[in-house]
């Protein structure tokens, strides 16, 4: 095995970041290769509990070499951040992780533009961002002409490069930032800070493409940590309701800089019904108490802004076409836990659009959301399953349930999580 990759088949949030934290200890390198401080994955070591956002799942292991790779759009004060609440409880990450010299730089004037733009209705909706200046950031960096990468910040032109920036995004942005906002764009100012962030974050910048071959020829590991899940991926999920970077499978090779020939196992990671937080279409959310009790039984509110989350019946449809663009030959169904208590459950296995049915994702948002779901009802197990550790102590109807979810998407089952706890998984690969 050269190189694994977890990837979220739903909206995201599908505890990946459990599942990768599990993974690393059998790998030598974990990557993040896409995303940026939009994601927010929780790592859980005994009874210590850590939030990241940028920093790879391995930090807490010294053996594991820490890759953010070209792909990543870095907050470099949110990374700091990061980095001291590890430092404050003991870890040194600075020493095994490494930072992509050609990773782009969130600006301060990229947060005021997502800021400034968040609410714009587009096909009748807001995307609802997280406001982490993602979407303005990768604009720039298909644009080239303002992008900043992370070698730019530990480069002697730095102060030139700011100024020439700064004077154009004053211009630009005039239109719609606050006053406020506007004398925050100060060149002098925001050489210090990126002067003060490279001081910090210097030492580790590096070109990880190299590392990364190296790795591969020497018969290394990789563990590729998807961000955000295949529905948000810009190019082929539920667009414009997306984020703006490759999070399905497709990504990981251009995030990364690691060639396909080297990925030889992909596990597509979703949950057992459907979360989406922002705005877009979500054929199978439930408006009701049903959506209510699973929002607060799975304790459904976002890491990295808080909101409640949307929530759903189970979308085989959706995934089915995700685990497909992801090329997912292993399904790792989490948060089977949640759905203990319910007398029955529904999967959706087809649309009704416009009166005609399929089992294919729209394109267009604008037809998901004229989607009707077409649902298959499933008994329920009335047993509280988060106490099961082998396939054999289910009960026979949360078998029923898993057995046809992985005959809808067509993907075999490889993990099966049962609360937030290491010891609550079930590993079939
Ligand atoms: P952005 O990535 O901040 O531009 O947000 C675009 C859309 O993706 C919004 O609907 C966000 O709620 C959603 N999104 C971004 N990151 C995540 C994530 O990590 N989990 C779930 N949704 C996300």
């Amino acid at each position: 095995m050269a190189a694994t990759c977890v990837i979220g088949l739903q909206w995201g949030d599908e505890a990946k970041g459990k599942l990768v934290d599990l993974l690393a200890p059998r790998h030598d390198v974990v990557v993040r290769y896409q995303g940026g401080a939009n994601a927010g994955h929780t790592v859980v070591s005994g009874k210590e509990v850590y939030k990241l956002h940028h920093v790879p799942s391995g930090i807490l292991s010294s053996n594991i070499t820490n890759v953010i790779a070209p792909g990543v759009v870095i907050e470099p004060n949110m990374l700091i951040k990061e980095l001291e609440g590890l430092e404050g409880r003991g870890i040194n990450p600075r020493r095994n992780l490494m930072i992509s010299d050609r990773a782009h730089v969130v600006m301060p004037w990229h947060m005021l533009e997502d800021r400034a733009i968040n609410k714009t209705v587009v096909s009748g909706e807001s995307i609802g961002t997280t406001n982490r200046g993602i979407g303005p950031c990768y604009r720039d960096k298909v644009g080239r002409t303002h992008a900043m990468r992370m070698a730019d910040l530990i480069s002697p032109n730095l102060p030139d490069r700011i100024r020439e920036i700064v004077d154009s995004k004053r211009v630009l942005l005039s239109s719609i930032a606050s006053p406020e906002d506007m004398a925050e764009l100060d060149a002098g100012r925001i050489t210090e800070l990126c002067q003060r962030w490279a001081t910090s974050l210097g030492p580790m910048i590096k070109d990880t493409t190299y590392f990364l071959h190296d790795q591969l020829d020497a018969g290394k590991k990789l563990l590729m940590e998807g961000a955000q899940g295949s529905l948000l991926d810009i190019d082929h999920g539920t667009y414009p309701f997306v984020t703006s970077s490759n999070a399905s499978g497709v990504g990981v090779c251009s995030g990364s800089g690691v060639p396909p020939r080297w990925i030889d196992r992909m596990i597509g990671v979703a949950k057992a019904y459907s979360t989406r937080v922002g705005g877009g279409p979500f054929p199978t959310e439930l408006l009701d108490e049903t959506g209510q009790k699973i929002r607060e039984i799975g304790r459904e509110y976002g890491t990295t802004t808080g909101r409640p989350r949307r929530c759903g019946w189970f979308d085989a449809v959706a995934v089915r076409y995700t685990a497909r663009l992801s090329g997912a030959n292993y399904l790792s169904l989490m948060m089977l836990d949640v759905l203990s208590y319910f007398d029955e459950l529904k999967v959706c296995v087809a649309y009704e659009l416009d009166g005609e049915r399929t089992d294919r994702l729209p394109s267009q948002a604008d037809a998901l959301r004229r989607c009707k779901p077409i649902y298959e009802t499933l008994p329920g197990w009335s047993k509280d399953v988060s106490y099961v550790r082998s396939l054999d102590q289910f009960p026979a109807n949360a078998r029923r349930y898993i057995d046809r979810i992985s005959e809808l998407i067509s993907v075999p089952v490889g993990v099966l999580s049962v609360g937030p706890d290491r010891e609550q998984t079930i590993f079939l690969i």
